[in-house]
């Protein structure tokens, strides 16, 4: 049935453990192998996935091919496929912008980025010449400019984008209105990992809400020592991850908490914990007849494969966006795939809305209800989305004309 034809922005742990993925399942029965969230999305299965072009700025990985450049240094993550076919994709050198903390320097090669001596390539270009249908943006956190001008490319080549850092694209009014306008679907923000600290953190929070005891405090505090950690060390970048992480959290309430009582965030990079990431959430609540409550839960993960196990669904349900000619965020897999989608579901709606996407489309989008992406109690209480389609005009590349159906943001 054809592929699907993904170029990748940042060739790193969470890169790997995607190419690795889409390897592993190939050479498997999937549905009897642990780890997948759908064997098959419309058809299409997690080997249909296709990388055909590859950015990043790392001298260890320009230049490269993939299947190399995917376990070069700094790269850390688990090795759980151990060859990979020759893909026939090198790595291209990227836009560097601000992509590279300036503390990286500081620190060994092996755990660090350092910038490779080479002339930027045209990201519009390679993505047309490539035929490149989605670009998967993984780059490091705080990366506003350069993930903006990945996004620009992919306007330029018709390519629809999947938004996995916390910069805000398809949860911004502005840049969902342009893809929209161009036609093509987008999926984000900030990719919200299989069974990771937020969602833990979101449904415990809304077990609490349901059972009618009222939260007064929390915190998620994060550890790691891949190169995300050691990037959010600088606490500038931070800003984006820190709201999309604590909102997440917030929209499960039904009262937000103040500022002082909530904190949610990445909190040290520990060298030796390469890519297990380890997080402590605590939830203190009061019961029946206020009866004090603690919630105390250590959570340890492999990271990377964590987010790859939803982003093999989310490159999914945007083929599927683009075979239906749909344009603008996609919302139920944004709510169900992203921590910052453009609206905030609870977790069980964005489920069953992701389920009715991938049978019939309707619930691509258009809730119709003006909620907004950090609205606190914006998430969707219940009832799931109304089906708010509308007829555009779109120049997706291969779609052939004007589009039947939008995704429609509520912002
Ligand atoms: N579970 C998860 O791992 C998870 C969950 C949610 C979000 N994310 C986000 O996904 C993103 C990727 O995470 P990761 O663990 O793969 O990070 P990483 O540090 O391993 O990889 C980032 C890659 O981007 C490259 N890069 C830097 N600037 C670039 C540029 N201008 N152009 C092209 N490449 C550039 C780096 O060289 C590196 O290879 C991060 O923003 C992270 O916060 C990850």
């Amino acid at each position: 049935m054809g592929r699907i034809r993904v170029a990748i922005a940042g060739v790193g742990n969470c890169a790997s453990a995607l190419v690795q993925g889409v390897e592993y399942y190939r050479g498997r029965n999937a549905a009897a192998e642990a780890g997948l969230m759908h064997e098959e999305i419309g058809g299409w299965k997690p080997s249909d996935v296709e990388v055909v072009a590859a950015f990043d700025i790392d001298r260890r990985k320009v230049g490269r091919p993939l299947e190399e450049a995917v376990f070069a240094a700094p790269n850390c993550t688990r090795r759980f496929q151990p060859s990979l076919s020759a893909s026939g994709v090198r790595v291209r050198m990227g836009p560097v912008l601000d992509g590279v903390a300036d503390h990286m320097e500081r620190y060994d090669e092996s755990e660090a980025f350092r910038i490779a001596d080479e002339a930027p390539v045209d990201v519009g270009a390679v993505l047309r010449e490539s035929g490149a249908e989605i670009l998967v943006c993984y780059l490091p956190v705080g990366s506003e400019r350069a993930v903006r001008h990945y996004a620009e490319a992919c306007l330029d080549a018709g390519v629809a984008l999947v938004n996995c850092v916390p910069v805000f694209l398809a949860s911004d009014p502005e840049w969902a209105a342009r893809f929209r306008a161009a036609g093509l679907p987008l999926v984000g923000d900030d990719v919200k990992s299989q069974v990771g600290a937020t969602i833990v953190h979101r449904t415990l929070s809304r077990l609490l809400a349901d059972r009618g005891v009222a939260i007064d405090r929390t915190y998620q505090l994060n550890t790691g020592g891949n190169t995300d950690f050691l990037n959010m060390l600088e606490r500038s970048r931070l800003q984006s991850k820190k709201k999309s992480k604590t909102e997440s959290v917030q929209s499960q309430l039904d009262e937000r908490l103040e500022a002082r009582e909530i904190h949610i965030g990445p909190s040290d990079y520990v060298p030796w914990q390469d890519d297990n990431k380890v997080a402590f959430i605590r939830l203190e609540g009061r019961g029946f007849g206020g009866a004090p409550l603690e919630i105390e839960l250590r959570m340890s993960v492999q990271d990377s494969p964590n987010s790859a196990g939803v982003v093999i669904d989310a490159l999914r349900c945007t083929k599927l966006g683009l075979e239906r000619r749909l344009a603008g965020p996609l919302e139920a897999p944004s709510a169900y795939f992203m921590k910052s989608p453009p609206r905030q579901m609870r977790d069980d709606t964005a489920r069953r809305e992701v389920e009715r996407f991938i049978r019939d489309g309707s619930a691509a989008a258009g809730a119709g209800d003006g909620a907004r992406p950090h609205d606190g109690d914006g998430s969707d209480n219940g009832d799931g989305n109304r089906d708010g389609n509308r007829v555009c005009e779109g120049r997706g590349r291969d779609r052939g004309g004007p589009h039947d159906k939008q995704a429609r943001i509520t912002l």
